[in-house]
């Protein structure tokens, strides 16, 4: 009873202090913001003023047009600042939490923006497009919308410096126009990383200019769809036929097109391993000789028997003890330096299987030769042997956690994806760190139960993402640069497929990387995680709607019957559920305890309602599929 009391009161406060609204969607949310009662009601015109200091401002001023007059019918009149309604004003930098800070005030007297550099202004208006009704999302203006933006007084700065996110256009190929609308979406978020992961065994993307059997041939391969990773193998005569790459030129116009956004692209050239498209170009390069070399199509030579083992039927490896490797990846890390601005290079080094390289003679005479005693040591020989490469070029080099093996090489910078224990270790080293843990940031892996997902492996759910903090404990905070999430694209033939994949988790992950920890919720990033949802509908963004989905539990009881548990993300869902074929609707038993699969039933059906309306989707659980997951 007491509990229920307080439980209302606390209801009953936070109605009075929000004035019955709940506050603005905003994500990642702002380090500080209040929202006093009212809105400021923008009319057919947006007078503006931009002060010519200002070094984006001809790219703002493009912004402001295209969004309000596409989206609103609103035109954009610059004029002086004593008139104009949106005014933006440069402050000197030292009254700002960083470079990318901002602030924002809307009020009767209009809307201002302070920021002391590009970022900032740039992430106001980020800030400002969510503070819209969610048409601005629209690709043409809806007659008759009001454009209200709720009085607001914001003071927002990140919390990390490295908020990234990987794209992998390896595995599968995006164009060029692909990867601008994804700086779009992930600018929008306040993200200022994207790091691209430009070579696989599936693809090398990248054009090197004194290399060019590297695209010619290694671009390319045959085409498949359907299941990844269950394909039959290529027939070498077959016409690749599926594949490209970018260009220099492609490159700098994404780089220009990025820098606008505040994002900079991490170039990613993963060696030793993962290096087939290289040896499908030139095949002298492994340490296995004789190997008939294609660019991968998805069949399986890799293989994950478990406990975090894994080994390769091909030898997919550069080989450590072959000059000529050396030498090449000095051109090739010459071009890519030349190319990207950014101070880092990532150069891979993740999942080298080591069993050809214990067979191979050049590689046993390269370790007696260097005194390396073991595997571990022969890859970190390798990867010092790339950072004084990279740093010849100016450049520092970071690489998956596995670059620890064997010792890290001198000021480099791990990505940390295996968990977070090599990122914990190498901040204790004092080495820069970026935080990937694949157990809360991989957007490829499952997020909802995989009876109703498209075929992946692992398993994060949304709220885990939401859990995500860059700095856990153990690790120095002084060297996390940040954090990232990561989308491989093994199984992702278009862009609605990825897009389904990052959102809403990657709107989980920008808010870890923004946002003091002190501002994050759960249940109020759900109600928030909902308006997105609307604001992608409009904007022909794909997203899952996986976190209505319940988790599902089996176990055996009484020795042969099935038991379900379900168990939702979050609150006021209520689950439907059948055995009898039927698609459960809100008049169908009402999931409260775990369930049994009565006599002859064969599947299990459960719709999420709330308010009484179906929700998310309906999950399909047959018996057999249940059983399989039962460890005995
Ligand atoms: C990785 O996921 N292999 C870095």
């Amino acid at each position: 009873m007491v509990k229920w009391f307080f439980s209302l009161l606390s209801v009953l406060s936070t109605l009075c202090l929000a004035g019955q609204l709940p506050s603005p969607a905003l994500i990642p949310i702002p380090a500080e913001a209040s929202y006093p009662p009212g809105s400021y009601l923008i009319g057919k015109e947006l007078t503006v003023s931009i002060p010519e200091g200002i070094k984006n401002r001809s790219f703002l001023l493009e912004q402001l047009s295209t969004k309000f007059t596409r989206s609103a019918g609103i035109t954009i009149q610059e004029t002086r600042e004593e008139v104009a309604v949106l005014r933006l004003r440069l402050v000197p930098a030292a009254t700002l939490a960083s470079r990318e800070a901002y602030s924002l005030e809307i009020s009767n007297n209009g809307i201002v923006i302070s920021a002391a550099e590009e970022a900032g202004f740039f992430y106001a208006l980020q800030t400002l497009w969510q503070l819209l009704p969610a048409e601005i999302e629209a690709p043409t203006a809806q007659p008759g919308k009001e454009w209200a933006v709720p009085f607001a007084s914001i003071r927002d700065y990140p919390r990390f410096g490295w908020r990234g996110l990987m794209l992998d256009v390896a595995r599968h190929f995006f164009t060029k126009e692909q990867v601008k609308d994804f700086i779009d979406h992930m600018a929008a978020y306040k993200y200022n990383r994207l790091h691209l992961h430009l070579t696989d065994d599936q693809g090398w993307r990248i054009e090197i200019k004194q290399l060019p059997r590297l695209t010619a041939i290694g671009a390319y391969r045959g085409e498949r769809t359907g299941k990844w990773g269950e394909f039959g193998k290529q027939d070498p005569k077959e016409p690749k036929n599926y594949g490209g790459y970018y260009t220099q030129d492609d490159i700098r116009e994404l780089l220009a097109y990025a820098a606008d956004r505040q994002v900079a692209i991490v170039p990613e050239i993963d060696v030793p391993g993962h290096s087939m498209a290289l040896l499908a170009a030139y095949p002298d390069l492994s340490c296995t000789p004789g190997t008939t070399y294609q660019v991968n199509g998805g069949d399986r030579f890799m293989h994950w028997p478990g406990g975090g083992k894994f080994y390769s039927t091909i030898d997919n490896n550069l080989c450590p003890a072959n000059e000529r490797v050396y030498a090449l990846l000095d051109t090739i890390f010459t071009e890519i330096a030349a190319l990207f601005p950014i101070e880092y290079i990532h150069m891979g080094g993740d999942e080298t299987y080591k069993g050809f390289w214990e067979k191979s003679d050049a590689l046993k005479g390269l370790m007696k030769r260097e005194n390396l005693k073991d595997m571990h040591e022969v890859q970190s020989y390798f990867v010092k042997r790339v950072a004084r490469i990279i740093a010849s070029k100016g450049k520092k080099m970071m690489g998956w956690d596995e670059i620890m093996e064997g010792g890290l090489a001198p000021g480099a910078a791990v990505m940390s994806w295996q968990g977070d224990k090599g990122g914990i270790a190498a901040s204790k080293l004092k080495h820069p760190v970026v935080m990937s843990p694949n157990s809360h940031t991989y957007v490829d892996l499952y997020q909802g139960d995989p009876l109703s997902e498209p075929p992946t492996y692992g398993m994060v759910r949304l709220k885990k993402t939401y859990a995500f903090d860059p700095v856990p404990a153990g690790a120095d905070p002084t060297y996390i640069l940040g954090g990232q999430a990561n989308l491989w694209s093994e199984r992702l033939y278009t862009t609605r497929h990825l897009e389904y994949m990052l959102w809403p988790r990657g709107w989980a992950v920008a808010e870890a990387v923004w946002s003091p920890v002190k501002r994050k919720d759960w249940n109020d990033f759900v109600r928030r995680t909902e308006a997105h949802f609307k604001r992608n509908d409009l904007a022909g963004i794909n997203y899952s709607t996986s976190l209505y989905d319940p988790m599902v539990n089996v176990q055996y009881v009484q020795d042969t019957v099935v038991q379900v548990s379900l168990q939702t993300e979050t609150d006021q869902l209520s689950l439907h559920y059948s055995f009898d074929e039927f698609p459960p609707d809100r008049f169908y038993p009402v999931y409260t305890a775990p369930i049994r699969f009565p006599p002859g039933a064969s599947t299990l059906q459960v719709q999420s309602f709330r308010n009484g309306q179906p929700i998310g989707k309906r999950m399909i659980l047959p018996l057999a599929e249940l059983k399989k997951r039962i460890r005995k």
